[in-house]
């Protein structure tokens, strides 16, 4: 049975600056942490760079005419900080420019933009002076935040402050996976806080500066026990969720850390960086929580058979990023994976969502957004034998994609109020680690032409959104 779409609920996809862009060091900017750890041996597969990307920052134009040609009614997407304001210093005009011709050619046609302003590319050179550990680069954000509102405000409703500051916090501090590849418990506390904390001062500068609707994306990866009557998984779970999911979310909506996890991670760092006022600071009123979700996990102490962080592409050494959860394990449920060996669970993402609604943002009047989901698998390109045409017959991520737009909708009738679901990602990209092996695209990037070509996944999305049915 057919199942319709509301005509209100609004239906894209994401891409991030580094991801796409390339044009590394291009009219002004300069690099970021990203551009460093790549140059890394064994940080990145095959030392790929985020050098030519997508080429995005060349191609821009025919980029939002396919988005167009699709339908898209929203595109998220990230300014890069080294573009805007290189090396953390005085605004770049050739920088910001490209982003107010993006956003004029997104309004020309008529897809709403979504801006996020960090999507994990901090500018090398405040990274040399403490990165995310210091209290300065959360300073340093919001002058970067209101030069970019300074420009796009008068055309950009929706501004993220940052996305998923457990990557850039635990990801990349603690366990090293991700720039600045750093491995201390004690570091990604406090980059942790002070992102936290970043992103707060911005809520309240942009909402003075007159922004429109201010918020933030968080990923969420919920830990379930494998046996819920076993008291050592549940403590298993507990400590996942809490080092993970409600690291984040909890201050932003309550004004404080969850009292568990504060008696797991306080003596670690947590409590030395916390200075009085910044919770409140923290709690800035937000108009949109994003939902970044890509699967949930059984866990448990037991048994040990795959450990929960599976972000090492490389041969390089990865801490784990969970300061008190060592010892705790994913175990495979026999559904089906896609590439990152990620299990594929749709119900998860209804759970999840009637799960922030009860807890967080129904009290507040929050808006709910999906503002990433996706799946990356290996795509083949056939010649359609009629046409002559290229194609990709992408059967696992429309399925993927329909599962999950099928389980927001599940979540919507149930009397969750989310608004509208943006498929990571437009096109293929830089994955990070995974350099350019992982391909999540609704939208096929060959890196050796740049030739686009729209997968079965992306024409299966343009129509959801011309017949507003699943
Ligand atoms: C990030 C994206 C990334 C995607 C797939 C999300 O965590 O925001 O930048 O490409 O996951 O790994």
């Amino acid at each position: 049975m057919q199942r319709s779409i509301p005509d209100d609920f609004i239906l894209g996809a994401a891409t991030a600056a580094f991801q796409i862009e390339g044009a590394a060091f291009e009219d002004g900017r300069t690099a970021s942490i990203w551009d460093a750890f790549s140059r890394v041996p064994g940080a990145v597969i095959d030392g790929h760079n985020g050098d030519v990307a997508c080429d995005h920052y060349h191609r821009m134009p025919a980029d939002v005419a396919l988005m167009r040609d699709l339908g898209l009614q929203v595109y998220r997407f990230s300014t890069s900080w080294a573009r805007v304001r290189p090396d953390g210093g005085e605004p770049n005009a050739k920088g910001i420019d490209f982003y107010s011709r993006l956003v004029d050619e997104l309004l020309a046609a008529d897809i709403m933009p979504w801006l996020t302003l960090y999507h994990w590319d901090l500018p090398q050179a405040l990274e040399e002076q403490g990165g995310w550990t210091s209290r300065d680069t959360a300073h340093r954000f919001v002058e970067y935040a209101l030069t970019v509102h300074d420009a796009l405000g008068d055309r950009v409703q929706n501004w993220t402050t940052l996305n998923e500051p457990w990557c850039s916090s635990f990801l990349s501090y603690t366990a090293g996976a991700h720039a600045p590849g750093r491995q201390s418990v004690e570091a990604g506390l406090q980059a942790g806080h002070h992102l936290l904390l970043a992103h707060g001062m911005a809520v309240g500068a942009l909402r003075e500066a007159g922004a429109e609707r201010v918020g933030i994306t968080l990923n969420f990866q919920p830990a379930e026990p494998i046996d819920p009557t076993s008291a050592s998984d549940l403590e298993a779970a507990r400590r996942l969720n809490d080092q993970y999911n409600r690291f984040f979310v909890h201050p932003i909506m309550t004004g404080e850390y969850p009292e568990s996890l504060v008696r797991d991670v306080g003596p670690l760092g947590l409590d030395a960086v916390v200075q009085e006022g910044d919770l409140e600071i923290i709690a800035a009123p937000i108009d949109v929580l994003g939902v970044n979700y890509y699967h949930d996990d059984a866990v448990s102490y037991e048994t040990p058979e795959v450990p929960v962080v599976n972000d090492a592409p490389t041969d390089r050494p990865i801490a784990s990023p969970y300061p008190a959860a060592e010892g705790v394990q994913a175990h495979p449920r026999g559904v089906p994976t896609t590439n990152m060996g990620w299990e594929v669970n749709p119900a998860g993402l209804t759970k999840l969502l009637r799960h922030l609604h009860d807890e967080y943002t129904a009290a507040k009047g929050v808006e709910l957004w999906v503002t990433e989901n996706g799946a990356a698998y290996d795509d083949e390109v056939v010649t359609d034998a009629s046409t002559g045409e290229a194609r990709i017959h992408d059967a696992e991520r429309t399925e993927f994609l329909r599962g999950h737009v099928g389980a927001v909708l599940d979540a919507v009738e149930a009397g969750v109020p989310v608004k509208g679901f943006m498929y990571w990602s437009l096109m293929d990209n830089y994955e990070w680690a995974w350099g350019y092996h992982k391909r999540f695209g609704i939208v096929r990037v060959d890196y050796e032409t740049q030739e686009r070509t729209v997968k079965d996944s992306g024409r299966e999305l343009s129509r959801m959104i011309r017949e507003r049915t699943l």
